[in-house]
């Protein structure tokens, strides 16, 4: 099966265009079976909007799509408290409507694959471990509130958009739970993982949190607690013989492909209107690093 893989489209208004014309090139040059998106397609009062764009341009295929946290922006401001009201309130009906598999709700079953994932959450796992600014110590409370110990005017923005996020890691927790349960439901076909949050270090796509100067970290480095799920990771090893693939997106930082222990996977390392795809030409029993290619825009 000839996937067309991509993440981080962000359709919101600014760049919708240029990256729907970068989809509608490489549908029509890489003709694809079936399209996968790793999450952050837009943000939850989009989602009509986006999900029939995506059938437009790719009529007849599936739509196997798992959501990322800015899909749930917007959620609170409606009234819902959790990720999974977000989902019923906001994706469901246009989903159906378009004919679109949400990860995050239902495993998509092909003759070769079964499709399993969804959106995944940070756990705060890679965070930079003993990191201060100015002599102050960045303690789990800045990382729960999404800001750091000294002034900036940066600050994670899912505290400001996302419902129930300031619980985040009983999220992070929920997250692994549910896509647990539904790698169990699979049986013991072979699966392709699609996740929005970087369930290994390996697919962060930003330097090894070893390489900061101790004395003058960059601001960004408090960030890297919000660029993956270790938990995730730690238990999908569980079941790496049954994996043949995976990706995820989120950090907007390309990696891989690279073998995570059986299986190759990589971060697509889209970027707000500059989106990338990859075509993964899945054979059984694995696929190959070699049958994951980068398309061009
Ligand atoms: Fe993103
Ligand atoms: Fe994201």
């Amino acid at each position: 099966m000839k996937l067309l893989v991509t993440s981080d489209l962000h359709l919101v208004r600014a760049w919708r265009v240029t990256v729907l014309e970068a989809l509608t090139q490489w549908v029509r040059e890489a003709s694809p079976e079936a399209l996968v998106v790793a999450g952050d397609i837009a943000v939850a009062a989009e989602a009509d909007t986006v999900l029939r764009e995506l059938r437009r341009i790719f009529p007849h295929g599936p739509i196997i799509i798992a959501l990322g946290n800015h899909d749930f922006w917007g959620g609170a401001l409606a009234g819902c408290r959790t990720l999974g009201a977000t989902i019923e309130r906001f994706w469901q009906v246009p989903a159906e409507r378009y004919n679109v598999t949400l990860l995050d709700k239902e495993n998509f079953y092909s003759d070769e694959l079964v499709f399993v994932g969804g959106y995944g959450h940070y756990d705060l796992g890679f965070a930079a471990p003993g990191l201060r600014y100015e002599g102050k110590m960045v303690t789990r409370e800045h990382y729960l509130r999404g800001r750091p110990p000294i002034e900036t005017p940066l600050r994670w923005r899912d505290f400001d958009w996302m419902p129930g996020v300031s619980d985040v890691l009983k999220i992070a927790h929920a997250q692994v739970e549910a896509v647990q349960s539904k790698i169990l439901a699979t049986g013991p076909h072979h699966i392709f993982l699609v996740l929005h949050t970087p369930p290994f270090e390996e697919l962060l796509g930003v330097p090894d949190a070893s390489m900061l100067d101790p004395e003058d970290p960059p601001i960004r480095a408090f960030f890297r607690a919000y660029l993956g799920n270790r938990a995730m990771g730690e238990m999908l090893r569980l079941y790496s013989e049954q994996i043949a693939g995976a990706v995820c997106g989120h950090t907007h930082r390309a990696a891989g492909p690279v073998d995570l222990g059986g299986f190759p996977g990589f971060n697509v390392g889209s970027d707000y209107g500059a989106p990338r795809g990859f075509i993964v030409d899945t054979k059984e029993p694995t696929i190959g690093i070699s049958s994951i290619t980068e398309l061009v825009i």
